[in-house]
Parts: C-alpha cells; structure tokens; sequence
C-alpha cells in the first residue's frame, strides 16, 4: 500500500544489507511514520510483545524473520527450537505466530545448520509474499457483499473494530481489503471506525490507514455501534480475526463480541474476514479453548495522545487506586456470524462450510 506516494509492506528485508528487516513503529502511529530496524532475535520478539508491530499476520510473518536473525547468531539445532519457542511466547492469541514458526522449523530442521540463514530468509519471504497474495484475494472475494449493499442516492456503510488493515498484515489487510477495492472501484462508500479502546487501533490505525487511501471514514467510540446499527446507519459489519476454530468460532479484538451482538440483533450482516493462516484446526470450540491474552492494567488506566503544541503525553485517566482489568480479545460464536470471507472465497462459519472450501483439512 502507499503512504504520501511511497509503496511500502509492513514488514521487509532492508536491501541496503540485504539482512535486517524492516517494520513501522506502530505505537508512535498516527503521529510519526518512524521505521524500526530490526537486527535481533530479542529486538523482533520485543517488537511483537510490545506491539511496535502487531494484528495476527504480520506477527506471523514478524516472527518468521525475527527466527532468521536469531538464527544469524546461532544456527545449530538446539539455539533454533529454543528462540523459535521464544517467539511463540510473545503474544498467545493470534494462532498466525505459532503457524509461522512451524512452517520456518519444518523447513529449516530438515536444512543443515550451515545452510540454514539462507533457508530461512527464503521461507519468511515466501510467507510474506503469500500472505499479501491472501489478502488481495480476500479483497476480491469481499468485493462483492459491498456491492450488493450499494442502493440507489445512499452511500454503503460499513463499519469495522480494531485495524485489520494493512498495518496488521504484510499487506493489503483483511477486513479492509474488501474496502479499499470497493473505493477503488468508485463504489460511494463510507466506514464507521470502532475507537478500540483500549489500545485505540481503531482510532490510531484504522483511521489512519483509510485516511491516506482517502476512504470517507468517522471515528466513534466503541459504544456507538449498537446505536447506529438501531437507525439504519450501518449495512454491514466486517472485522479481522486472530484465530477462527474449526467450528468458524472468531477470536478478535475485545469488544468484536458485542458488536456481533449487535449485529444480530439489528439484522445486519456480520462477516469476519481471514487468511486459512488463521485458522485453528485444532481448537473446535473458542470461549473455552482460545486463550485469551490479558494485558497490563496501564492500557486502560493511561491513555496516551497529543497535546496542541504537538508533544505526545501519557496520562492516567481513571480513579488513582483503582484496578484495571485487560483482556485483550473475546470470542463471537460462530451463530452469531454471517460468514467468513477467506483467500479461497466466502463461507458459513461452520465446521461444514470451512471444510467446503478447504477439504484437506476436514
Ligand atoms: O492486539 P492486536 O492489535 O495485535 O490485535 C490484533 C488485531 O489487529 C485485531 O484483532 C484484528 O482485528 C485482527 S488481525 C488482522
């Protein structure tokens, strides 16, 4: 995707040394577009851990490459399972981190040490590409619920939690694949932007990302949704996930639960879109088998944003003594899901619908 005219990914090799890579510091977003250098095995893990980079692809693919700089430092087999165990351990719920790092470990364990750098650049590189292509298919597949909803004189309404755009991927994104083709098609649309407290993705990133591809948007505080859901202000809801079970359960960013609710209960259609990258086979039922990743309290006790004059604060906004509780993610039911929108195409969230489109795994 582009900023001010420029084509960037969001996670890339630096061709100046043809080995550190790459990513935007996504914390100091909206404010300053500051590229990190990464040149470590703890710099990556530091950098998925502390969100600097973040949203379930790219972590995957983050990780992926963070495993070719640990290997860098040490090859040999033992070094290898212990920092890719490091990495799965930087965050729990996006299952993207744990597929990225078994894909580079069944390549790379049957790669001799001395051959494996050059492996595994190669793998992280192809699951980059892979996960952009993805997404760009994602896109097209979800192409066509926008259209549907357009009606005559009236923009189409879309509204969306968290960032599952293009920061959250290698590119393109998820949710917002879809969108950003739909205003590229001259499609009149417009996208209701979830705040997303408390880490404010929505309002940071989201906004953001739309804004510089000038996609017409409103940020609103989470709390708004079911209202304007209520007056017919919202066609149709489409979200990002970081991990759907095989039963087409969604786990995505806390408050996503709610607004499926909601959904439901307005009659407006509720599509999660993902890459297969993101499915759990594994896991069948999600509230009680996705874990769910509790954050520190200073995300909601703090809030952190821009004076007039231009310098970035953090300050404590609730009640000193006041305990804090963080969970980061929650789980909607697959019966409250219109559908999944995949590389592969569109599908009920169902155990029978995910293996229609994807019948090696069923
Ligand atoms: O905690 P984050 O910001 O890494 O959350 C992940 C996400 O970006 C969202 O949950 C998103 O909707 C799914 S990832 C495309």
């Amino acid at each position: 995707m582009k900023v001010d005219g420029v084509t960037y990914r969001s996670v890339w090799v630096d061709p100046d040394d043809g080995w550190s890579v790459r990513i935007f510091d996504q914390t100091k977003l909206p404010w300053t577009l500051d590229i990190l250098r990464l040149t470590t095995r703890d710099q990556g893990a530091h950098a998925i851990k502390s969100m600097q980079t973040r949203g379930a692809p790219l972590i995957g693919a983050v990780a992926a490459y963070a495993l070719c700089l640990a290997l860098r430092a040490d090859a040999s087999t033992e070094a290898m399972e212990r920092d890719a165990g490091l990495l799965n351990a930087t965050r729990p719920t996006a299952v993207n981190l744990r597929w990225a790092l078994e894909r580079m470990l069944t390549r790379l364990r049957n790669t001799p040490p001395a051959e494996r750098v050059a492996a595994a650049y190669e793998e992280a590189g192809r699951i980059a590409d892979e996960d952009a292509a993805q997404n760009e298919a994602i896109g097209r597949h979800g192409l066509p619920l926008i259209r549907q909803a357009v009606r005559p004189a009236r923009r189409v309404n879309v509204l969306t939690h968290c960032n599952a755009g293009w920061l959250a991927t290698v590119d393109w994104g998820t949710a917002l694949a879809p969108i950003y083709m739909a205003h590229d098609a001259g499609i009149d649309l417009h996208v209701w932007v979830d705040e997303t407290r408390p880490r404010n993705q929505g309002a940071a990133l989201t906004a953001w990302e739309l804004g510089r591809h000038g996609v017409p948007h409103t940020v609103v505080a989470d709390n708004a949704g079911g209202h304007l859901m209520q007056h017919g202000e919202v066609d149709l809801v489409i979200v990002g996930t970081d991990r759907v079970t095989r039963h087409g359960d969604v786990a995505n960013k806390i408050g996503t639960y709610l607004k499926a609710l909601a959904a439901k209960d307005n009659g407006v259609p509720f599509w999660v879109a993902l890459p297969s990258t993101t499915i759990d086979w594994t896991v069948a039922d999600g509230v009680a088998d996705i874990p769910i990743e509790e954050r520190g309290q200073a995300e909601v006790t703090d809030m952190t944003g821009q004076l007039a004059d231009g310098t970035i604060a953090t300050m404590r906004i609730v009640s000193s003594g006041s305990p804090a509780a963080n969970p980061a993610f929650d789980v909607t039911p697959a019966r409250l899901v219109t559908g999944l929108i995949t590389e592969r195409g569109r599908c009920d969230a169902s155990a029978e619908g995910l293996a229609r489109l994807f019948p090696e795994r069923a």
